[in-house]
């Protein structure tokens, strides 16, 4: 490599930002009416992104796992779920409000406790809008979004956007359990969209209005609770390891117990050192036996387990792995971000260029392979590429380009982290064979087009 990778300064989320519009991967929700505060869209390399990324969780955590089973809950539930689920009590943030220019934060952001100064305050317990010091008391402002169900807008239609994909896993409880004739222990898992009010917002798509939320309700024994804990903790981190997160980018956070959520018994938070500082990436908590007894209570309805070995009915306690899929991308991006000064080859014309490498792990990567003619004003090579793009577009997602010169062609690669980019050049016509780059090493081999999908295959398993 020529260049050399350069520090990132405090930019480095306005860089972020910048290529995530640029190369498609995140817009601004409606962003044609100047946009929506905390609402993002995913464009078409930030969808394949997700996709990728969920796809991996399914695949650890689901299709790999002989007792975790997948289901699919509506957004909108019974508002009794709500009530018995505590929410409609505890769901809450502190809210305050500036008496001098009436902005309103979350009074844990600006007077102190654990995220203190992560928000725009610039000195403790000032307001970021207007500076001043003088604030209402703090209330609880419950962050479910209201609707009604039918079209009559009362107080008995009412209900709420779920704010966590949980509830309708202990809900169905029963249900999945017997049909599918589970023993403890066992997981429901789901991954599905949820919707929060929040009242901070801020730092890209770190905390949105609107996200997916992955998340496992692993049943246990009471009393095998603390170990299935650990257990899952530890495959909880490894599963981010494993994307690619730098280890010395990630650590734990035990939860004192004045900032446990209302149902847990001991929550641990996996923080990922964002460019805004240490912050939650993803959390395992000990629901304990909170949500099937409160179901029970509200329903009617005896939510217990009976184990047939011991002949006793008893409700399990519940170990749950949480991870907001929208945040994790954020981590893998910021995590894969590289500068390079100078640009990375020889070839490069302009030396004080800062080219950008994204080296997301190949696995997720969005496009797997560019397929590029070494130029586009010769009929043949544009024929013969569009030949190998239509022969690898049923196995992998592939992009084609012809337009600029090929050192450009592979950089812009290199931002949206194309492992590898295919060359059709004027030997391909004379022998049938092809040049594949490597995005990390920018090695190139030639290889023949019959053994090209066999070798693409096996490079990405690599
Ligand atoms: N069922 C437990 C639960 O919902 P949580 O910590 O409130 O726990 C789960 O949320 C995960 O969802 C968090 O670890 C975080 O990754 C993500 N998350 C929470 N609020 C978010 C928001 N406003 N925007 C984006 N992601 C969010």
């Amino acid at each position: 490599m020529l260049g050399k990778v350069v520090l990132l300064g405090m930019d480095l989320m306005e860089k972020i930002i910048s290529l995530c519009k640029r190369r498609g991967f995140i817009f601004p929700s409606s962003e044609i009416y100047g946009g929506v505060e905390a609402l993002f869209d995913y464009g078409p390399l930030g969808t394949l992104l997700k996709e990728n990324i969920k796809g991996k969780w399914l695949k650890k955590f689901v299709y790999q796992k002989e007792n975790v089973v997948l289901i699919d809950g509506t957004v909108l539930m019974h508002p009794k779920v709500w009530e018995a689920s505590g929410h409609l009590k505890h769901f809450s943030d502190p809210l305050i409000e500036c008496k001098k220019c009436h902005f309103r934060y979350r009074a844990d952001y600006i007077i102190g406790g654990r995220y203190k100064g992560q928000g725009k305050a610039t000195k403790e317990n000032q307001c970021p809008n207007c500076g001043s010091e003088n604030w209402t008391e703090p209330r609880q402002f419950n962050l479910m979004f209201k609707t009604f169900l039918g079209p009559v807008e009362d107080k008995t239609h009412q209900t709420y956007l779920r704010p966590e994909t949980a509830q309708s896993m202990f809900t169905n409880f029963k249900l999945v359990q017997e049909s599918m004739r589970l023993k403890v222990p066992f997981g429901i898992a789901q991954i599905g969209r949820s919707f929060r009010n929040e009242i901070t917002t801020g730092n890209f798509t770190f905390r949105t209005r609107e996200f997916d939320i992955a998340e496992i309700e692993y049943f246990v024994k009471p009393g095998e609770d603390e170990k299935w804990f650990n257990v899952w903790l530890e495959d909880w981190e490894n599963f981010f390891l494993n994307l690619g997160i730098k280890k010395e980018n990630l650590r734990r956070y035990e939860h004192p117990k004045e900032s446990l959520a209302h149902y847990s018994k001991r929550t641990v938070d996996i923080e990922y050192k964002f460019p805004f500082g240490w912050s939650e990436l993803a959390g395992v908590a000990n629901r304990t036996d909170f949500d099937l007894a409160q179901h029970s209570k509200y329903s009617g309805q005896d939510l217990r387990y009976f184990d047939d070995e011991k002949n006793e009915k008893y409700f399990p306690y519940v170990i749950e792995p949480t991870l907001g899929i929208e945040r994790l991308l954020l981590a893998i991006l910021i995590d894969a971000f590289q500068e390079v000064k100078g640009g990375r080859t020889k070839t490069t014309k302009a030396t004080k260029e800062v080219e950008i490498l994204l080296k997301l792990d190949k696995k997720i990567a969005p496009i797997k392979a560019a397929v590029l003619p070494l130029v586009r004003n010769k009929p043949e090579l544009v024929k013969k590429a569009k030949e190998v793009l239509k022969s690898l577009l049923p196995y992998f997602s592939v992009q084609y380009d012809e337009l600029g010169s090929i050192g450009r062609r592979y950089r812009r690669q290199d931002e949206i982290s194309t492992p590898y980019a295919i060359t059709i050049d004027f030997k391909t016509l004379e022998d049938n064979t092809v040049t594949i780059r490597n995005r990390d090493t920018m090695q190139q081999e030639r290889v023949k087009i019959e053994n090209l999908k066999t070798k693409i295959n096996q490079l990405l398993n690599e």
